[in-house]
């Protein structure tokens, strides 16, 4: 195996699930590095005709642009009546398939479009496999420029010590495709009662969303390597 070991487990899972899509399907794309995969195979099945008449309904900037890159036709939420399957990756999962999203600032957007479709599936190397969340990974949170000094406080008095999340090759802060800011929050040992904490920090105002996905996940596709071969199981 070439590719570094990282990569094809992402490959191979994103495969995976783009082969579960059915034709005739609207897919509810998700961001990120994993997905992004996903999304180039779903392409490569419409472009070989394996896969016809799919619609995506797209959680970012980086999704809606890879969809036009592999010729996927994009739709909107104004525009159906329902979604038949998601698929999108994860920071952390945890053995009871919840989870924590938001290290690409999609989490709203794709929150929304993930919990409407049918079935939700998440694409992860077995790295984001968990035993309790927030423990490897700070749990992002959208928040609205103005009220961002008001929420760290609201959170630091949680339990939570916030950073706000800062751009790479861009100074300053990082800006969601919502024009918001992200706080990444460090919860010292891990999330205790995750369902809880999702209602509580959405309840801060000037929060738009956090990345507490809660019984949204339907299936998880876990990309390993085994005997140093790429297999995918489902969780
Ligand atoms: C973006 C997300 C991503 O799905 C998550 O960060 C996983 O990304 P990757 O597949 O690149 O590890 O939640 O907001």
């Amino acid at each position: 195996m070439s590719a570094d070991p990282v990569t094809v487990m992402k490959q191979q899972v994103g495969k995976a699930a783009a082969d579960r899509v059915k034709s005739g399907s609207i897919v509810g794309l998700g961001t990120g590095s994993t997905t992004a995969y996903a999304i180039q195979y779903i392409g490569e099945r419409l472009a070989s005709g394996d896969l016809t008449d799919i619609k995506g309904v797209p959680t970012s900037f980086q999704a809606t642009v890879l969809a036009k890159e592999y010729g996927i036709p994009l739709t909107t939420l104004d525009e159906i009546d329902h979604m038949d399957v998601a698929i999108d990756g994860a920071d952390e999962v945890d053995p009871d398939k919840q989870l924590i999203k938001g290290g690409g600032a999609a989490h709203t957007r794709e929150k929304i479009v993930d919990s409407l479709a049918d079935e939700f599936i998440i694409v992860v190397d077995s790295s984001k496999l968990v035993d309790k969340l927030g423990t490897t990974f700070l749990l992002p949170v959208e928040v609205i420029p103005m009220a961002v000094t008001p929420v760290m406080r609201a959170i630091e008095a949680l339990g939570g010590q916030p950073t706000l999340r800062m751009g790479v090759k861009k100074a300053g802060p990082v800006v969601t495709d919502e024009g918001n800011l992200v706080v990444d929050v460090k919860f010292e040992s891990g999330i205790d009662q995750p369902a809880e904490l999702e209602k509580v920090l959405n309840n801060i105002p000037g929060v738009l969303e956090n990345g507490l996905f809660i019984n949204v996940a339907d299936t998880v596709l876990i990309g390993e390597i085994i005997d140093g071969q790429p297999a995918v199981r489902e969780m």
